[in-house]
């Protein structure tokens, strides 16, 4: 029997779901993008992009206008694809371990419609989840809504995502490599088939494993990401106690040698965003569960977390007190080019310059709405930079965006009421600041 490859369903159209929905439908791919939001399936099939994402928009419309992707909240709409994708969030619960309760829903609810469909049916598990979920949890969920059995009327994968916020449609278009963990060959060879037909003859390698090893993959990815930003902001921290040294320099060396790599060796207030902390945290939980304590890990979380308290101590030296001062936090996005401020350092640190009594007005170009939803009005907000280092006694750069770089020395001094600046990100080159009150994580003090 020939295996069709030509249509799939994506349930859960968040982040992943969404950026993998519109690439695969950009490709000729027919795409039901399924998800349980009414206003979000609405949006869409208007051709909107329910979240901001370089690309997404255009692509999305381009596809909603040549009926390539449609959206809906009827999940028996499955049924009419070949394959479907499992890619709803799995949220941290409070002991670190993951939330399964949305993809138990997807896989039921799914089941369910299998059990009236003929043919074989592909589901792929794209969502972030720890070893043996996929051939557990998701399977027994499938099996048992459909009366089916895995492995010959119903095939199952794990599939992993890598993409980047801010670069996922380029991410999603250009992989650096395919994983797929399934326990048959026909499940794996047709979603071998699929990627084939969505890559042509620049189809990435294609790493075939177990369903448990494709989903480590995943978490072992991230967990080494975040272990090299912890790394080099133990670095930092120490280049910054030595006279002469300028951690940017030692990074650019250690780089050139291809054991290390160049990138992911920014120093900076700590990493944030929705994958890290959480898949660090559920990594940790997996594996003491399973007997073991990976101190490695509970090391670069706890690094990450006092990096913002660095940056805080920072300016309490500059200052003397924070209490009562005027801080402007310049950036709150977890990186530049989204509004996303989930788990992002700017957070940390406004909780921290709280705590000690700081005044603090923020500025950022997209999440001040996010922020808001998350923390209120416990602090003032500003619409532009400018404003927000009006009459401030310190500023501290907590996103890399391309405007806040370009600021000017002057412009602090001409704005704020003292020049004490903190560079969390190093965007500044320290000679150019050097007559204001300037430090930045990973600068050592200059030499007498
Ligand atoms: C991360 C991974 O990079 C993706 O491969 C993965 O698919 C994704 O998580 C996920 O699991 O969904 P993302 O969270 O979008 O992607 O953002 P990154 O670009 O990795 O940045 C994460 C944080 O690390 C940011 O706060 C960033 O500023 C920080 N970072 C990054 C540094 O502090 N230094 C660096 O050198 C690089």
């Amino acid at each position: 029997m020939k295996i069709r490859v030509d249509s799939v369903s994506i349930v859960g159209l968040g982040y992943v779901g969404m950026c993998t929905a519109a690439t695969f439908a950009s490709r000729g791919i027919r795409t039901i993008g399924i998800d349980i939001d009414e206003k979000r399936v609405e949006q869409i099939r208007k051709g909107e992009a329910p979240l901001h994402e370089p690309q997404l928009d255009p692509m999305l419309k381009k596809a909603v206008k040549e009926k390539l992707l449609d959206a809906t909240n009827d999940i028996s709409k499955a049924a009419d694809t070949d394959t479907t994708f499992l890619a709803v969030g799995t949220p941290s619960q409070n002991d670190g371990s993951i939330d399964l309760s949305y993809i138990e829903n997807a896989a039921k609810d799914l089941g369910n419609v299998l059990r009236e469909t003929r043919g074989y049916h592909l589901v792929v598990v794209k969502s972030t989840v720890v070893p043996g979920t996929t051939n557990g949890t998701v399977k027994r969920f499938l099996e048992q809504s459909s009366g089916k059995t895995v492995g010959s009327e119903i095939g199952l994968c794990a599939n992993p995502e890598f993409l980047k916020e801010g670069t996922a449609i380029h991410d999603a278009l250009h992989p650096d490599k395919i994983v797929i963990g399934s326990d048959d060959k026909k499940s794996a060879n047709q979603l071998t088939r699929l990627y084939r037909k969505f890559y042509g003859s620049k189809l990435p390698p294609v790493i075939l494993a177990s369903p448990e090893a494709a989903e480590l993959v995943k978490y072992a990815s991230n967990a080494f990401l975040a272990t090299k930003i912890s790394f080099i902001n133990t670095i930092a921290n120490i280049a910054q106690q030595t006279p002469g040294v300028d951690v940017g320099t030692v990074a650019r060396a250690i780089g050139l040698d291809p054991r290390i790599g160049e990138l992911f060796l920014k120093a900076g207030p700590g990493y944030g965003g929705s994958c890290f902390h959480k898949d660090l945290q559920a990594l940790i939980n997996y594996s003491e569960k399973n007997g073991y304590n990976p101190v490695l890990f509970r090391a670069t979380e706890e690094t990450n977390e006092k990096q913002a308290t660095r940056v805080v101590d920072m300016a309490e030296k500059l200052l003397g007190s924070l209490s009562g001062k005027k801080v402007a936090v310049l950036g709150l996005a977890f990186k530049k080019d989204t509004d996303d401020i989930r788990e992002a350092a700017s957070i940390r640190v406004i909780n921290e310059l709280e705590k000690k009594g700081a005044q603090v007005v923020a500025y950022d170009p997209m999440a001040i709405p996010n922020t808001k939803k998350q923390i209120a009005d416990l602090i003032d907000y500003a619409e532009d930079a400018h404003s927000a280092l009006k009459g401030a006694d310190c500023a501290i750069i907590m996103t890399e965006w391309d405007h806040l770089r370009k600021l000017k020395a002057k412009e602090f001094r001409a704005y704020m009421k003292t020049p004490n600046i903190v560079d969390a990100r190093r965007v500044y080159d320290p000679d150019t600041f050097n007559d204001l009150n300037y430090v930045a994580i990973g600068v050592g003090p200059r030499r007498a």
